[in-house]
């Protein structure tokens, strides 16, 4: 299957998370593909989310399965995934899997907010939203979650091929 990753990540945690599902999907023998875009501005100031540095840009058509993943920037969902979703996301999948990474342990600190934008923007764009996820940073076992994401993630796209 052709499985695309668009990822808004400046600091790496989002991007670490979809490295360590794409890792396995390579070794599956699927075509994956990463577009990584991050905000010109290194300081976070959210003045210009229109502002994005494309670090790969590999998605370019449609592809079977989309995983789009960003952070929570005050509460909520990070501008500048949130200006290439309305602005330049063109492509379609037959379904779109979402997630974020934020700092707090708890959802409701900022995730849960953010997620409900990301959902409400990417329906908007005639998405399929499968599943979401949140992943909180600074709780203890948050790599042990990351990981039940990614056999979770690889039960069910083994029921799609
Ligand atoms: C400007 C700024 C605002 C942030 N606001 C929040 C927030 O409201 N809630 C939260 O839990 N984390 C917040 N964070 C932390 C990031 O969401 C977290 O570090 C995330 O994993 C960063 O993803 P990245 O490394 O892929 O860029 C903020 C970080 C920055 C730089």
């Amino acid at each position: 299957m052709k499985i695309g990753f668009i990822i808004h990540s400046q600091s790496g945690n989002t991007l670490s998370v979809a490295h360590k599902l794409m890792d396995q999907l390579n070794i599956q023998g699927h075509d994956v593909v990463l577009t990584h875009i991050k905000d010109e501005d290194v300081n976070n100031s959210m003045q210009h989310p229109e502002r994005l540095v494309t670090v790969v840009e590999e998605v370019k058509s449609n592809v079977d399965v989309l995983f789009i993943g960003g952070w929570v920037q005050a509460f909520s969902l990070c501008r500048g995934l949130n200006h290439y979703i309305n602005h330049q996301l063109n492509i379609q999948a037959k379904e779109t899997h979402l997630f974020l990474t934020h700092h707090f342990p708890f959802e409701w600190m900022g995730g849960t907010n953010a997620m409900k934008q990301l959902s409400k923007h990417v329906l908007m764009k005639g998405h399929v939203v499968k599943t979401t996820k949140i992943f909180n940073w600074s709780r203890k076992n948050n790599q042990h979650h990351i990981k039940q994401w990614v056999d979770s993630m690889l039960t069910q796209l083994k029921a799609l091929d």
